[in-house]
């Protein structure tokens, strides 16, 4: 593969900055970002009214740790334009993500959101090893869903040409591949897979087609998942992270050179890790639940926003500002099998150290009696589709999810194909579990 490191120039100053010239402008911008939230936020005025806080009371960065929590719930609560500190008619653009009760939880975005957004994007691609000129193609979904325009504005900010396929269609996806050339993919990595299974199916080597670059988020996935993709299309797969509440994608970013875990982009985003039971800061280095504080965000801004999703924070590498390891799950995505955590990508992990199995899994949640089961679905390849091979490659699995996860799973192995494929975020667990 390629050498993508950046050259000389191409980098924004503020990624090389030291760690003062970060926290100066971070405590700036926070103290900006906690007055306007206040001035402007009849919701957050309210809140940290409540709390006994004010924005005159954060005298340095850790003071922070002062302020209430923003949750899913209080975008629920004041659906559907309730938090936000800009009157509507100053909104550019408003995005939405699914939400499990039917209604979206709504964010908006200013002109100059947009602007930060497109920045942080074509800042995430470039560090991916994108460059202008690149020819992107755009397979997150267009619509309510930040992932597709997100992508779509940040390679245009770029300097790139994108092909706005949006999800689905695979086989098109292919042809127009095959045809146009592109560089750069952008897509959910398991919606990847999908297209990969398409080009097999089309007689097309993979190794051979255009990519060079795939910069994959919106779904947690592995370092193993990447050496799949990575080996089958002879391409850098690297990882970008971010959620409609803080913004979108490119909240933080792979660099192609270390893909050592993502680069938070730091002069927009604060990042915390807190214990999620106590709420308490953790310091860097420790495991804990993801809290993100806006610094510079007009149509929205969010406060100390309790995202779910459990990392830790590192030293920055590749750039100044710090990471985030790889994102093993959400606290909503932890399974508890006989007081064991698990997460959906551990068991990806496993099965991707099956010979005989491919990488479409699902896993089933079930109860006989008074105890939980799990039973992983899992897909065959096609030259380990007989019999023995099935039996093997179940063994060899459940083997793995017990000796290294520590739990019994039952193995299903389906033909190939059998497991539905994903065209944005896959759907990873079935609870069919009776409900309390
Ligand atoms: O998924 C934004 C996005 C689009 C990110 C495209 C990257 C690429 P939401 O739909 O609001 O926004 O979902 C956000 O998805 O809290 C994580 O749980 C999960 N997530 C996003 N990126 C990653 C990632 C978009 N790289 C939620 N690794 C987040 C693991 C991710 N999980």
């Amino acid at each position: 593969m390629e050498d993508l490191s950046p050259r000389p120039g191409d980098l924004d100053a503020i990624e090389t900055a030291s760690r003062d010239e970060i926290a100066g402008l971070q405590l700036d911008r926070m103290k900006w970002s906690l007055n306007h939230a206040y001035q402007n936020s009849a919701f957050y005025r309210a809140r940290f009214d409540e709390a006994g806080v004010h924005p005159s009371d954060l005298k340095s960065l850790s003071d922070l740790a002062k302020f209430p929590f923003t949750t899913k719930k209080d975008l629920r609560d004041t659906y559907p334009f309730g938090m936000f500190a800009v009157p509507r008619e100053k909104l550019t653009r408003i995005h939405g993500s699914s939400g499990t009760t039917g209604k979206p939880t709504v964010v908006g975005y200013t002109q100059k959101d947009i602007d930060t957004w497109a920045d942080m994007v074509a800042r995430s691609i470039r560090a991916a090893g994108g460059r202008r000129g690149d020819m992107v193609h755009v397979a997150y979904g267009y619509g309510l869903f930040t992932g597709g325009l997100g992508a779509h504005y940040g390679a245009e900010r770029l300097g790139c040409t994108v092909v706005p396929m949006s999800g689905g269609m695979t086989e098109r996806q292919v042809t127009l591949m095959q045809d146009f050339k592109p560089r750069v993919i952008m897509v959910t990595p398991s919606y990847m897979l999908s297209i990969l299974d398409e080009f097999r199916r089309q007689g097309i080597d993979p190794r051979e087609s255009s990519l060079a670059v795939g910069i994959f988020g919106a779904e947690p996935w592995t370092n193993a998942m990447r050496q799949e993709i990575e080996q089958s299309f002879d391409m850098h797969a690297v990882d970008i992270y971010g959620l409609s509440e803080v913004m979108g994608p490119g909240v933080a970013s792979e660099c192609v050179e270390t893909k050592d875990g993502l680069h938070i982009w730091e002069d927009h985003f604060y990042p915390e890790v807190i214990d999620p039971v106590t709420g308490e800061v953790l310091p860097d280095g420790e495991m804990g639940e993801l809290v993100f504080t806006t610094l510079t965000k007009e149509g929205l801004p969010i406060i100390r926003y309790r995202t779910r999703d459990l990392t830790r924070l590192l030293p920055g590498t590749a750039r100044s500002m710090r990471r985030i390891e790889k994102i093993t799950g959400r606290s909503d995505d932890m399974m508890i099998l006989r007081g064991v955590n698990v997460f959906p990508t551990q068991i990806e992990e496993q099965i991707l150290k099956c010979q005989g199995l491919a990488p479409h899994f699902q896993i089933e949640l079930s109860r006989s009696g008074r105890m939980d089961a799990m039973t992983v679905h899992v897909e065959c390849t096609a030259d380990a589709a007989d019999e023995n091979a099935r039996a093997s490659s179940a063994k060899a699995l459940a083997h793995y999810i017990k000796s290294i996860v520590g739990v019994t799973t039952k193995i299903e192995i389906r033909d190939p194909g059998g497991i539905a494929r994903s065209e944005g975020k896959a759907k990873r667990v079935v609870d069919n579990r009776p409900k309390e």
